[in-house]
This record gives structure tokens, C-alpha cells and sequence, in this order.
């Protein structure tokens, strides 16, 4: 299959171009577009026969369910019952934008979206490409990221060309996305609600409008039998080809020690703008700066692909447990780094 790769101005989203992409959709077909998180690979929700090619074209397991995207308030309730005043609250507050909320689903929705589950996860984006493809694709757009399972998310359209070049149709390309970090889930199924990942929508945020939010024990548990009740939340993700460690503690012992352990490896390095002068080995990459979460956040994954590119065969990466997104970066580079942190602390230098 040719993969076509059409740049859109934002300034002037091509009425033509859009028509084309909804139309492929309403057949059937995959195309991949910008949100305001990460890029998606779109399908028509509504079409089992569709949903599941992407979990062809990703290599995903079925088990693990979609999440479906809408364009307008109203669409909700064509496709979630027994809708909470919490969500009605959340959806007030956050909609459109980077949260996701579980729902009992209607019978339209069929399993092949869902996993098999009786539940739906509904988002509305804010990215305008993304909501004119939901518009002219017919109003639920199931779009999980559209990266080759377990590979780091795409941010960018190259990303996305690097890993689905050859097995879908089309891709829209709206340059670098905002956020960098997949969107916050929320489950609403069970009474009070509980954040399943975290992303830009923090707790603190969830709670300004549901005061009894929390998040899931199985994200800050080390216990590894409480499972996480997201099924795409534990499998291996994000996952950069190099060992990568989280070095933790204070930071003129986390520099020292990652100088100590660089020396004459192919090692790669994750700084910040703060300490990025302070490396004397390695291959050394600025996320971005302490100052600035989003900055750290929207290249996080750019980064690991670039390491993959660079072909280091270790990775040490600063802690980044910054106020607000510091959770959810962590909870993406645990996840990569498959839980390996030390602390420089108590390390010997
Ligand atoms: O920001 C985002 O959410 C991006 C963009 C494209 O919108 N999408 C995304 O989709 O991250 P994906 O498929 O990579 O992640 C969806 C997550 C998975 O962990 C999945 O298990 C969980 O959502 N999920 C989906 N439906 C669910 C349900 N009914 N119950 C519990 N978890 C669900
Ligand atoms: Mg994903």
C-alpha cells in the first residue's frame, strides 16, 4: 500500500482535503491525524470491520480497547449511557482537550472497539484538524496512537510515517503537536472518579471540578499484583530499542554519577536546559527546560526515537517530578525505562 503524506495549513484547513480524508474514513479505510496530544490513527468507531484493522496495522492486542473520538457535545450521549453529572461536570470543564472519560457504552459501539469491554472511552480533542476528520468522517473516530505497538508515541507526522509507511492510506500532517503526552483517562464507571493515566488534566485539576477524584491504586502501586484497570497501561510501552535507567536524587550526585557511568559507552543522556553543560560523555540530549513542563513533556518521545536513530546502547535519564505534568511524564518514562531507577544518593561516586 502507498502511503500518502498531506501537510495541512492550519491557517487554512483544505475543505478538500478534509472531504477526501472523511470520505475514506466513511469507507472503512485508516488515516492518521494531529491532536493537540499525540498523533491518532483513525477509524470509523461504528465499524467493527474497521476498528479492528487498525489493531492489524499497529500490531496491537485485542484486548487492549479504543478510544473514540468525538467532535461535538452531543455525540456523547448517541454513544454513552447512564452519562454522571461528574462527567456532564468534566466534560464543561475539559472538553474540547486532552481528557478522556469512561462511560457504559451503547449498543452502536461495537466490541471490536471496545475490547471486548461494556464500557467507552470518549474524548473530544481540541486540534481543529482533528475535529473537521471527525466531522466529515461521520462524528466517532476510534484513534489510538499511531505508533507500531510498544514504540514510543508520535509527535510528529514523520514519526508516524516511520512506523505505519506501507500500511495505511493516508496521514495528515499538522506539524509538531502541543502537548506531547497522551491524554488523561477517567473512569466514571464506578461511583467516584478515577484517573487510569495521568496526562495534562492533573488530579488537582479533576478535583477542582469532582472534589472525590482519585487516581488508580495500580499507577502508584509498586505492588505489582494490583493491576492497572486501563488493559494498555500494562503492557511494555514506549519503549526505546537501549536500556534506559531514571537516575534520581540530588542533582549534583545524579550528574556525577551518570558522568561516572557515560565514560567510553555508547551512552545516550536526557537532560535539561538547567545541566545540559554538565555532561562530559555520552550523547547528550536537552528535553527542554525545568522551567517549562509542557517543554519537557511535548519531546519526551521525540527523544527516545532519537536514540533508537543514534543507535546508543544505554540511556540514563534525569528525574522529572515537576509539579503539575511531573506525574505524567514519570508515569511515561518508568514505563520505557521498564521501572529501572537508582538512586544517586546512595550510590557509590
Ligand atoms: O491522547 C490520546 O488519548 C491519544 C490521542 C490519539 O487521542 N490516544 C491514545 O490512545 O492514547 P491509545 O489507544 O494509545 O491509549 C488508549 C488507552 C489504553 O491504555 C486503553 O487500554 C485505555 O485507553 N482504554 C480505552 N478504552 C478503555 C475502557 N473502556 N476501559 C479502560 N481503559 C480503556
Ligand atoms: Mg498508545
Amino acid at each position: 500500500m502507498q502511503t500518502e503524506l498531506i501537510r495541512i495549513d492550519r491557517e487554512h484547513i483544505p475543505f478538500s482535503v478534509m472531504e477526501r480524508a472523511g470520505a475514506l474514513l466513511q469507507a472503512g479505510g485508516l488515516v492518521a491525524f494531529p491532536t493537540e496530544t499525540v498523533y491518532g490513527l483513525g477509524a470509523d468507531a461504528l465499524n467493527e470491520e474497521a476498528a479492528r484493522k487498525i489493531y492489524a496495522a499497529k500490531g496491537r492486542p485485542s484486548d487492549n480497547p479504543l478510544i473514540v473520538h468525538i467532535a461535538e457535545r452531543k455525540a456523547l450521549e448517541r454513544i454513552a449511557e447512564k452519562v454522571p453529572k461528574e462527567a456532564e461536570a468534566l466534560a464543561e470543564a475539559f472538553w474540547p482537550g486532552p481528557l478522556t472519560m469512561i462511560l457504559s457504552k451503547k449498543e452502536c459501539v461495537p466490541q471490536g472497539t471496545t475490547g471486548g469491554l461494556s464500557t467507552v472511552a470518549v474524548r473530544m480533542p481540541a486540534d481543529e484538524i482533528a475535529r473537521e476528520l471527525i466531522r466529515q468522517g461521520g462524528g466517532y473516530i476510534a484513534a489510538p496512537s499511531a505508533n507500531i505497538s510498544g514504540r514510543p508515541s508520535p509527535t510528529t507526522a514523520q514519526h508516524v510515517y516511520e512506523d505505519m509507511n506501507g500500511r495505511i492510506p493516508l496521514i495528515l500532517d499538522g506539524g509538531p503537536v502541543r502537548i506531547g503526552l497522551e491524554s488523561t483517562i477517567v473512569d466514571l464507571t464506578e461511583g467516584r472518579p478515577v484517573i487510569l493515566r495521568p496526562g495534562y488534566i492533573t488530579l488537582s485539576m479533576i478535583r477542582e471540578v469532582a472534589k472525590e477524584a482519585e487516581m488508580d491504586r495500580g499507577l502508584t502501586a509498586d505492588d505489582s499484583n494490583i493491576r492497572p484497570k486501563a488493559p494498555g497501561m500494562k503492557y511494555r510501552h514506549y519503549a526505546p530499542k537501549a536500556e534506559l535507567c531514571i537516575v534520581e536524587g540530588p542533582m549534583e550526585r545524579v550528574i556525577s554519577y551518570i558522568n561516572k557511568n557515560s565514560a567510553g559507552s555508547k551512552t545516550g543522556i536526557i537532560c535539561t536546559e538547567e545541566t545540559k553543560g554538565c555532561y562530559v560523555n555520552g550523547d547528550v540530549k536537552c528535553i527542554g527546560s525545568r522551567k517549562d513542563e509542557v517543554s519537557i513533556a511535548s519531546h519526551l518521545f521525540a527523544i527516545l526515537r532519537e536514540f533508537d536513530a543514534d543507535g546508543v546502547e544505554r540511556i540514563y535519564s534525569e528525574s522529572f517530578d515537576t509539579p503539575g505534568l511531573g506525574q505524567a511524564i514519570m508515569n511515561r518514562l518508568l514505563k520505557a525505562a521498564g521501572h529501572q531507577r537508582v538512586d544517586a544518593a546512595d550510590a557509590e561516586l
